[in-house]
């Protein structure tokens, strides 16, 4: 009999160690070590004979004789879909969608395999019961006979049952629930993960089929083992959002069949996942009433322009220590705009609480959005309001000064297209910038001071 063989794997990242340590080398998170069986029982692998025509053979070739074919691909009916997947879906290819648990992934891609009506689609759940599912089919309310539905676990009973059905898509939730006897650890484990999806790739590539693995992430925002998986499959997307909100941003963080800043945006409504076009316009609530503390930024999301409403309460400060509550925006980014308007512009934000928010729950990282949470710190604190056909972006760096942002047209004509009036820019912008190409008034400053006297 042979030895049996383990090793310990970091729950977090996925590192492997022949030995326990306290703290992983990779990610420097502690006690996240657990010992896994890796032997392996028999790794031999599954021969396809399934899809003739499509199964590849593998020899010898030189790169001149292969003739470029354009790849095939599958579009589907979801806009916002084939758009993240860099053009609907390259057969064969293997795409892991993460997410957190309750944001609608599972919903989503039921929705997408019971929209391809011309395809034999096999969506495989680990997660729920047949019945839940069709509880959810009804929900949203497509019906389509080509769909067929497995609740497995185990990869070699999937295998045989894809083996018979030969389907065009496979949709796995989730791939935390598989299990494949290959590995002796338990479902969930990162080497059961690991050893799964290698099994899917194989498949997927062997067969020219492509494969949607779904995969919960912890919560902070790691994939279990994401170095390993990310690795194998070929596209990495990130489903997020608050889930009491009904927005949802679909990411490509790894294509290798498009580009990565591509972004798909949806609304969780009763009867599942709508793709959203014209995302400015349900972000920005604020019309015709004269709100204080509130500003709207003209902000890049992936390769979209999206004006975005900022909100800030500035009230006086009942404990010794002022309140920080920050949602959708990096904390430390708020102190230092604070710390920026304290010591340029001489407000006292030390005997103020700030609270400071993004409406709709999205989460934003472009810098340019600074100068509008500037202007709704101040116009919250001086409780005025900002003129509602007025926008910005800039970057505020250190000393108060307005730095440019790139693709400054894109989102101005994005502006300009929602019907605001002014926008305030970097003057550092101004370089090339064709002013008379836009009806919207373009204003550019270089100093935090020039925007208070020109709002305030
Ligand atoms: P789900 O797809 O199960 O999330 P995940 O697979 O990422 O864990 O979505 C769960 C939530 O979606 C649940 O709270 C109910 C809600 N939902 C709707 O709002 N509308 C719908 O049409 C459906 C099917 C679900
Ligand atoms: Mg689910």
């Amino acid at each position: 009999m042979n030895k049996v063989k383990t090793a310990f794997f970091c729950q977090t990242c996925g590192y492997e160690s022949v030995k326990w340590v306290g703290q992983c080398p990779s990610c420097g998170q502690w006690n996240t070590f657990v010992e896994e069986l890796i032997q392996k029982e028999n790794t031999k692998s599954i021969d396809w004979k399934i899809n003739g025509d499509r199964k590849r053979v593998n020899k010898l070739i030189a790169l001149n004789e292969i003739t470029s074919t354009e790849e095939k691909r599958l579009m589907t009916s979801d806009v916002e879909l084939n758009r993240v997947l860099g053009g609907g879906i390259v057969s064969g290819s293997i795409v892991l969608i993460a997410g957190e648990p309750g944001i609608g992934k599972s919903t989503l891609f039921l929705q997408l395999g019971l929209s391809l009506k011309n395809n034999v689609v096999l969506y495989i759940s680990g997660e729920e019961s047949e019945q839940q599912i069709k509880m959810r089919a009804q929900r949203l309310n497509v019906n389509n006979d080509n769909f067929y539905l497995l609740t497995e676990t185990s990869t070699q009973v999937i295998f045989q049952e894809i083996k018979k059905l030969d389907p065009d898509l496979v949709i796995v939730d989730s791939i935390q629930t598989l299990q494949t006897a290959f590995i002796d650890s338990s479902p969930g484990s990162v080497s059961q993960i690991k050893e799964s999806t290698a099994e899917f790739q194989r498949f997927a590539k062997d067969t020219n089929t492509p494969v949607f693995l779904i995969g919960h992430i912890t919560k902070d925002g790691t994939i279990a083992g994401p170095k390993v998986l990310e690795h194998i499959v070929d596209t990495v997307l990130q489903f997020e959002g608050d889930r009491n909100y009904a927005y949802r941003i679909l990411r490509t963080l790894k294509n290798r069949f498009g580009s990565t800043s591509e972004l798909g945006i949806y609304e969780m409504t009763d009867t599942g996942m709508k793709g959203v076009n014209n995302p400015s316009e349900i972000l920005i609530t604020q019309k015709e009433d004269q709100l204080t503390g509130i500003a709207i930024a003209a902000t890049i999301e992936g390769i979209r322009p999206l004006l975005i409403e900022v909100q800030a309460l500035v009230t006086q400060s009942v404990y010794g220590t002022p309140q920080r509550t920050v949602t959708g925006f990096d904390s430390r980014r708020l102190q230092l705009l604070l710390a920026v308007l304290e010591k340029r512009g001489g407000f006292h934000f030390g005997v103020k609480d700030v609270f400071f928010n993004i409406a709709g729950g999205l989460k934003v990282e472009d810098p340019s959005i600074d100068l509008a949470v500037l202007c709704a710190l101040l116009s919250s604190y001086e409780d005025t309001s900002i003129p509602y056909h007025m926008c910005f972006a800039g970057e505020v760096g250190l000393s108060g000064e307005i730095r440019a942002v790139n693709r400054i047209e894109q989102r101005i004509a994005e502006a300009e297209k929602l019907g605001f009036e002014k926008i305030i820019v970097s003057r550092y912008n101004q370089k090339g910038l064709v002013k008379q190409k836009f009806n919207i008034e373009i204003i550019t400053m270089s100093k935090v001071e020039e925007v208070y006297k020109y709002l305030f």
